[in-house]
């Protein structure tokens, strides 16, 4: 008994202290984190799993971005904080970045991570297509026990995905080699597309397999979302494929000189998934409106707020 309840409280207070410090705010996680403690005889992630009986899937929702893009981090923040939350299922959204170099991210990050407790920092340094997306994803399954997500994501921080629409579109897909997004180049040769870069999302085994395969990292050149493609490729892996077009696009206005409707890129639809190349403020706030994200706005002496569109 003595034996069994030692066996027990270690690994749930080592799992207990890592909540608290990676997400400091999220009492539900440690919640479920504690519970298998009852269930002695189940592995702490088998049991944390089956606890959460009231939704279908787990998944890690990454947005890869810089220490310093602060308000981009805000805007995002408040974006999906003003969501419905998903129908049975528990998406967590998290900022993911490269090492704290300079001394006011540090502070600062330092402060949001108090504040907000929903960012991972990576042991990497900061520069596109130098193998972040590899420690990303192999960075996960060392993060978090075996079973407790289903599915991780790596968003790019000028993408919209509307949670919803995607837990309504995710829960019906495998949990097993699933490689979920916007195939791109599009209307090309299956054989040769990867999911674009405004967000893909696999299963927990695949990033599982990458973690196990420290030979892909640094084994190719080029842009990360087309490497991370061709590794799937070369592995026979992520064969269930999901492509989401037209539901996931570039964003386009009648604003926008030059650009023209094409397989990748339409003005916004009531069915969307995800948006992306959204670039600055005006972008992100017409988006927002249309997905009625300001219906919340109450009357109020307080002020007097017009947001009809000015075009
Ligand atoms: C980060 O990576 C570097 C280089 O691989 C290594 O020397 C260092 O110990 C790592 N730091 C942590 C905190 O893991
Ligand atoms: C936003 O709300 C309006 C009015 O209720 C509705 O007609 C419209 O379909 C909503 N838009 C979206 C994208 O859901």
């Amino acid at each position: 008994m003595a034996a069994n309840f030692s066996a027990c409280l270690v690994p749930v207070a080592v799992l207990a202290l890592f909540y608290l410090v990676i997400f400091p705010n999220d009492l539900s996680q440690l919640k479920s984190a504690l519970a298998p403690c009852d269930a002695a005889s189940k592995s702490v992630a088998a049991a944390a799993a089956a606890a959460d009986d009231d939704v279908d899937f787990r998944m890690f929702f990454g947005i890869l971005t810089r220490p310093d893009f602060y308000e981009r981090r805000a805007l995002l923040r408040m974006a999906y904080a003003l969501q419905p939350p998903p129908r049975r299922a528990a998406i967590d959204v998290r900022f993911v970045m490269c090492s704290l170099d300079k001394e006011e991210d540090a502070v600062l990050v330092a402060l949001e991570i108090i504040t907000h407790g929903d960012i991972l920092v990576l042991n990497c340094t900061e520069n596109m297509n130098d193998g972040k997306t590899y420690d990303y994803f192999s960075a996960l399954p060392r993060l978090f026990p075996a079973g407790y997500y289903d599915f991780a994501g790596k968003i790019d921080d000028d993408t919209y995905y509307r949670l919803g629409a995607l837990a309504d579109t995710l829960r019906r897909k495998p949990r097993r080699d699933m490689y979920h997004g916007f195939l791109n180049p599009c209307h090309i040769d299956p054989a040769w597309q990867y999911m674009s870069g405004m967000g893909y999302i696999v299963s927990w085994d695949v990033a599982e397999w990458i973690a196990a395969s420290p030979e892909l990292r640094g084994r190719e050149i080029g842009y990360e979302d087309d490497v991370f493609g061709r590794w799937l490729r070369g592995a026979g892996k992520g064969k269930n494929r999901f492509g989401e077009e037209p539901r996931m696009y570039d964003y386009l206005d009648r604003e926008m000189y030059g650009a023209d409707v094409n397989c990748f890129r339409h003005e916004l639809i009531a069915d969307t998934v995800a948006v992306h190349k959204l670039k600055d403020r005006l972008k992100w706030a017409r988006t927002l409106r249309f997905f009625n994200a300001t219906d919340g706005l109450k009357p109020s002496k307080m002020y007097h707020v017009d947001l009809t569109p000015r075009i």
